[in-house]
C-alpha cells in the first residue's frame, strides 16, 4: 500500500510534501517520512503512527530544501516503527516507496555478504543499497535507477531523491499507479491526482514498467526497455478541497448521514424519475448477448456485489459468478471472450481487483466499472465506468460507497433485465419507483439512531457477535459483521442464517448477540425458526425488520428495530444503515479510532 509523493519545486517543499501526505493518509498511516535536500545534503524526518507525528516533529525541528520525497507507510515488511518508515536513504539517495519487492530477500543477502548494512526490517532498503552500489561504481544517477529497476520484481512504485542533485526527481512504476504532475517550473509525482490536485490538474500517469526523469524544465519518460516514450498529458478533475467533518465528531458518522443525499444522485445518474424508466448509456456490449456476468471486488465492495448477484440472477435471469479479487486473480478461471466482467471498487486502485481485471482483459471479455474515484487506475482501464456519485469517502470503513454501489447496480440490474427482456415495462416502473424512494427512507431509517445508539451499548460490551441473514440480507449480514469487527475490534461472523446449525449454532450462550437481518419478505418466516433456534438456546436476538416483521416474528424477550417499509428489492440499501450505525456507536463507545482504525488502510495497493 501506502502513498508517495514527490516535489521538484521552486520554493521550500516540506509543507507542501506534508499536504500532498494528507491527502495520501487514505493508503496507509501507520508511519510517514519526508526527504529534502538541504544545501544539497539529503536529510529526512520520520515518525511512527498517523502524519500529525511526523508534523509534530517538523514543527519542532524543520527540513529546509525545494526538492523532496515523502511516503505514509502501510506496513507491509517490518513493524510501524520509525526505523521502518520511509524514505529509505543511503548517503547518496533516498526512496519512498508504495508496493512489494518481492525478491528482497536475495537482492538483501547479496548485498550484506559485500558489507552492505541495512538498519530496518523493510523490503524497501534493498532499493537505495542497490541504486548507491551502482553510483558507487560510476554509474550517474538516472543510469544507477535504470540498472537497479531490472533487478526488482513484484509490483512498485518509487519516488527518489538524490545527494548533490538539486534539479533531479526520479520516479518509477511496475503495478503501483504513479502520476506526474506537471507544475509552473515545478515538476511532481504522486501515487494519485489527488494529492497533486493543490499544485496542478495537469496530469501524465505512467504505464506499466514506464519511469520517468523529472527536471525543473519538464519530464522525460522511458518505458521498461529504457526508451524514451510519449505519454498522453491529461487535464484532472481532481478536487483540491481537503473534505472536513463538518458538524460531526468522525468522518464515518458524516459519510453515514450523506446517504441519502449521495444515493439520491447516484440513483439519478442512471434512472429517468419523469419516466420511471433506466436511462440507457451507450454500451460496448450488449446485455442480451451475455449468457454470464462475472463480478470481483474486495471487502465492502465485494458485499456490493454479493448483493447484486441476486438482482441480477433475479431481475435479469443473468448468470452471474462472483469471487473476492485475491482469490479471483490467481483462479486462471475459464473465461470467454465477448463475456461481461464487472469491477466494483470505491477507490479504483485495490491492487487485487486491477490485477483481476487485467487478466480478464487478457482473455478477451468486456470490462465494465463501478467505481468511485473517476480518475483511478480501474476507471482508467475499464472499456465502460459506471460511476457512483458518493464524493470523497474517508472514513477507512465504507459506508456511503456502499450504498451508492448497491443503488448503481440495481440500477444497472434493471436496465440489464428490460434489455434481455425479463423485465417487463411495467416491472421496470415498479422497480425504477421503489428505487426512487431510497433517499427518502435512509433519512426516515437515520431517525432510528437514539435507538440504535443504545442497542450499540450492549454490543460494546461483548467479545463475539453474530449476524444472520437469508436472500440479500445475507451479503449484508457479512457486511454487518465486517462494519463490526474493523472499527470496534470485536469478533463478528456474518452468516447465511440456513447455515446457522451447521456449525455456528455452538458457538451460542446467554453472551452472544445474534443480529438477525429480515425484511418482511417471502423467506422471513424461514428466518424466523432460525431465530428461534437461536432463542432456544438462550442467545440475545436484535431483530432488524419492519412493522409487519415485528408482528409475524411474535418473540417475546428480543429486541426489535423496526425499519421503515419498503419494497423488498431496496431493502438491502436500506437495510445498511442500522448495521453501521450500530458498528460506529459501539466503537465509538469502545473509544477505538473509528475513521483510521488500526492495520488498516483506505486503500489496498499491496496484494
Ligand atoms: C479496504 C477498505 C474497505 C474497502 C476495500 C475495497 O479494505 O478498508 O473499506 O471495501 O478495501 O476497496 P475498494 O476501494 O476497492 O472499494
Amino acid at each position: 500500500m501506502c502513498g508517495i509523493i514527490g516535489i521538484l519545486g521552486n520554493r521550500p517543499v516540506s509543507d507542501l510534501l506534508l499536504d500532498a501526505m494528507k491527502r495520501l493518509e487514505y493508503r496507509g498511516y501507520d508511519s510517514a517520512g519526508i526527504a529534502t535536500l538541504e544545501d544539497g545534503h539529503l536529510a529526512r524526518r520520520r515518525a511512527e503512527g498517523k502524519l500529525k507525528n511526523l508534523e509534530a516533529k517538523l514543527a519542532a525541528s524543520p527540513l529546509h530544501g525545494h526538492i523532496g520525497v515523502g511516503q505514509t507507510r502501510w506496513a507491509t515488511h517490518g513493524a510501524p516503527t520509525e526505523i521502518n518508515a520511509h524514505p529509505h536513504s543511503t548517503h547518496l539517495v533516498a526512496v519512498g516507496h508504495n508496493g512489494i519487492i518481492e525478491n528482497f530477500r536475495e537482492l538483501k543477502d547479496a548485498l550484506l555478504a559485500e558489507g552492505r548494512v541495512f538498519v530496518s526490517q523493510t523490503d524497501t532498503e534493498v532499493v537505495p543499497h542497490l541504486v548507491t552500489k551502482e553510483m558507487e561504481q560510476g554509474a550517474t544517477p538516472i543510469e544507477a535507477v535504470a540498472r537497479t529497476l531490472k533487478k526488482l520484481t513484484g509490483a512498485f512504485a518509487l519516488a527518489f531523491v538524490f545527494e548533490g542533485e538539486s534539479d533531479l526527481l526520479i520516479g518509477a512504476r511496475k503495478g503501483s499507479p504513479l502520476a506526474v504532475g506537471h507544475g509552473e517550473g515545478e515538476m511532481y509525482l504522486g501515487s494519485d491526482a489527488q494529492a497533486l490536485a493543490p499544485f496542478t490538474n495537469r496530469i501524465t500517469y505512467l504505464e506499466e514498467g514506464d519511469w520517468v526523469v523529472l527536471r525543473r524544465a519538464g519530464a522525460t519518460i522511458y518505458n521498461e526497455n529504457d526508451k524514451p516514450v510519449k505519454r498522453q498529458m491529461i487535464i484532472s478533475s481532481a478536487s483540491s478541497l481537503l473534505v472536513d467533518k463538518g458538524n460531526y465528531r468522525h468522518f464515518m458518522a458524516k459519510e453515514i448521514h450523506e446517504q441519502p443525499d449521495v444515493t439520491g444522485h447516484t440513483l439519478a445518474r442512471y434512472l429517468d424519475l419523469a419516466t420511471l424508466t433506466t436511462k440507457t448509456p451507450q454500451l460496448p456490449f450488449d446485455w442480451a448477448k451475455l449468457d454470464r456476468l462475472v463480478i470481483t471486488a474486495c471487502g465492502t465492495a465485494y458485499y456490493a456485489g454479493l448483493v447484486a448477484k441476486y438482482w441480477f440472477e433475479r431481475y435479469a435471469r443473468l448468470t452471474v459468478d462472483m469471487d473476492v479479487a485475491s482469490e479471483f486473480r490467481y483462479r486462471e478461471a475459464p473465461m470467454k471472450a465477448g463475456e461481461l466482467a464487472l469491477f466494483i471498487s470505491q477507490s479504483g486502485e485495490t491492487a487485487d481487483t486491477l490485477a483481476s481485471l487485467k487478466y480478464c482483459k487478457s482473455q478477451g471479455l468486456h470490462i465494465a466499472a463501478v467505481v468511485n474515484v473517476t480518475t483511478s487506475s480501474i476507471a482508467r482501464e475499464a472499456d465502460v465506468v459506471f460511476p457512483t456519485l458518493a464524493g470523497p469517502e474517508i472514513g477507512v470503513a465504507s459506508t456511503k460507497a456502499f450504498t451508492c454501489q448497491l443503488s448503481a447496480l440495481a440500477s444497472l440490474a434493471v436496465m440489464a433485465g428490460r434489455a434481455r427482456g425479463t423485465l417487463s415495462a411495467d416491472d421496470e416502473k415498479a422497480m425504477v419507483q421503489a428505487l426512487s424512494e431510497v433517499p427518502r427512507l435512509l433519512s426516515e431509517a437515520l431517525r432510528l439512531e437514539p435507538q440504535i445508539e443504545k442497542l450499540a451499548r450492549r454490543i460494546s460490551k461483548s467479545s463475539d457477535v453474530l449476524y444472520l441473514g437469508r436472500g440479500t440480507s445475507f451479503p449484508l449480514a457479512l457486511e454487518g459483521a465486517l462494519k463490526l469487527k474493523e472499527i470496534s475490534y470485536i469478533h463478528a461472523e456474518g452468516y447465511a442464517a440456513g447455515e446457522l446449525k451447521h456449525g455456528p449454532i455452538a458457538l451460542i450462550d446467554e453472551k452472544m448477540p445474534v443480529i438477525v437481518i429480515a425484511p418482511f419478505d417471502h423467506i422471513f418466516e424461514k428466518t424466523v425458526s432460525n431465530m428461534q433456534e437461536v432463542a432456544a438456546r438462550g442467545g440475545r436476538i436484535i431483530l432488524v425488520t419492519d412493522a409487519k416483521g415485528h408482528e409475524a416474528a411474535a418473540m417475546e424477550g428480543i429486541e426489535t428495530i423496526i425499519m421503515p417499509e419498503m419494497p423488498a428489492a431496496i431493502a438491502p440499501i436500506v437495510y445498511s444503515i442500522p448495521i453501521q450505525l450500530l458498528a460506529y456507536h459501539a466503537a465509538v463507545l469502545i473509544g477505538t479510532d473509528v475513521d483510521q482504525p488500526r492495520n488498516l488502510a483506505k486503500s489496498v495497493t499491496v496484494e
